[in-house]
């Protein structure tokens, strides 16, 4: 019995070792039906032996997977609601797509007219129609992946395991792919569970996502939230390009501490302080690159955000421009303005104040 209130997927403290290595360490994760949900982190962080775990091709060391709020304990991978597709999508060569397509309902016996249908309904939701009697040598490599995504559809799964789906195609296809996939799984409706080293891949697809370092889960929401709002240093430097600012706290009063920075000057700079601190703690200070504004030393500042820095360095990127901002000794703050705004004329060499709001700016922990 499927419960009506139950999650499509929920990861109860899983722990998965092979020999020596704990690929996945404890991690819990309730997915709700219908979600968009990304697996996010960088190679060997144990994403897919979590699909895999999911699947039911790994066998836990510990913990429980549940599907629709059943235990999979003793559930083997065939009789799990669930189809994955691979990185290496392996499409038979020597069938047609639509043989292809109707692979697994032929092994399972399903009759030749409700075989036809479920292909066609497979193809149509793919946009492949008119490409049945070709070889996976005759398609694009986009196509291939539209096969192998009807392949595990015309399951009808109630959800649907892909490990880096686009991963094989070059950006412009794979950003094409990319709005395909958020259609197809809004008309489905199947639950995904996506797995990307690539955080904009995520934060474009998914409704949440779980950013995953060393076999464990850092932090899971939104994708919004998580680029907002970094619960610490390795999701903020993962998740887009960021600033960060040694400091040691000076006080805290209602979410804002008062800090001192180390190393790098001695300024003094307001920032959120999500995490607890306390007086006399050292911290790091994270602030986006494109929420940083530089004006010329001689501007007068107020008693504004932030720190007095010469221009090392200036990128043209089309869009935006990018300053590299000596600060101190040693460090480097990044500055993104829109090409055309900000402080269009500032060039190499300038002293300049780099300048951003309280509200802007994070404490984070290690
Ligand atoms: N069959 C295996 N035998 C031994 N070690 C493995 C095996 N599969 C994975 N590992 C190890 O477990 C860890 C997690 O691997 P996993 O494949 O889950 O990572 P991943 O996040 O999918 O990485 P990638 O982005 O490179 O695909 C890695 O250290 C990896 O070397
Ligand atoms: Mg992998």
């Amino acid at each position: 019995m499927t419960n009506p209130v139950s999650h499509a997927i929920e990861l109860v403290d899983i722990r998965k070792a092979y020999g020596d290595v704990v690929a996945v360490d404890g991690v819990s994760l309730a997915i709700a039906h219908g979600e968009f949900f990304s697996l996010l982190g960088p190679s060997g962080c144990g994403k897919t032996t979590t699909l895999r775990v999911i699947a039911g091709f790994a066998t836990l060391d510990a913990g429980d997977v549940r599907l629709g709020g059943v235990s999979t304990t003793h559930v083997p991978p065939h009789r799990r609601d669930v189809n994955t597709v691979f990185q290496q999508y392996a499409l038979f060569p020597h069938m047609t797509v639509e043989e292809n397509v109707g692979f697994g309902l032929r092994v399972r016996k399903a009759s030749r007219s409700d075989i036809r249908a479920a292909v066609g309904d497979a193809l149509d939701m793919v946009r492949l129609h008119g490409c049945e009697g070709r070889r996976p040598t005759e398609l694009s490599g986009g196509q291939q992946q539209r096969v192998a995504l009807a392949r595990a559809l015309v399951n009808r799964p109630s959800v649907l395991l892909l490990d880096e789906p686009l991963a094989a195609l070059d950006l412009k296809l794979r950003q094409e792919m990319r709005d395909e996939l958020k259609r197809l799984q809004r008309e489905v409706g199947i639950t995904f569970v996506y797995v990307t080293h690539d955080q904009d891949e995520a934060m474009a697809l998914s409704d949440r996502m779980a950013v995953m370092n060393g076999g464990r889960v850092e932090q899971v929401g939104p994708g919004p939230d998580v680029y907002e709002h970094p619960s610490n240093r390795f999701v903020a430097d993962f998740i887009g390009a960021t600033n960060f600012v040694p400091v040691q706290v000076l006080s805290v009063d209602a979410g804002v501490a008062l800090t001192q920075t180390v190393g790098v000057g001695a300024a003094r700079l307001r920032a959120q302080a999500r995490v607890h601190l306390a007086p006399g703690e050292r911290s790091t200070l994270s602030v986006r690159p494109e929420h940083v504004r530089l004006v010329p030393r001689s501007e007068p500042t107020g008693d504004a955000n932030g720190l007095a820095g010469t221009v090392a360095d200036r990128t043209y990127l089309g869009a935006t421009v990018e300053y590299r901002v000596r600060v101190g000794d040693e460090a480097e703050l990044v500055v993104v303005e829109p090409t055309g705004g900000g402080s269009g004329q500032v060039q190499p060499g300038a002293d300049v104040s780099v300048l951003w709001s309280v509200g802007d700016s994070w404490l984070l922990s290690d």
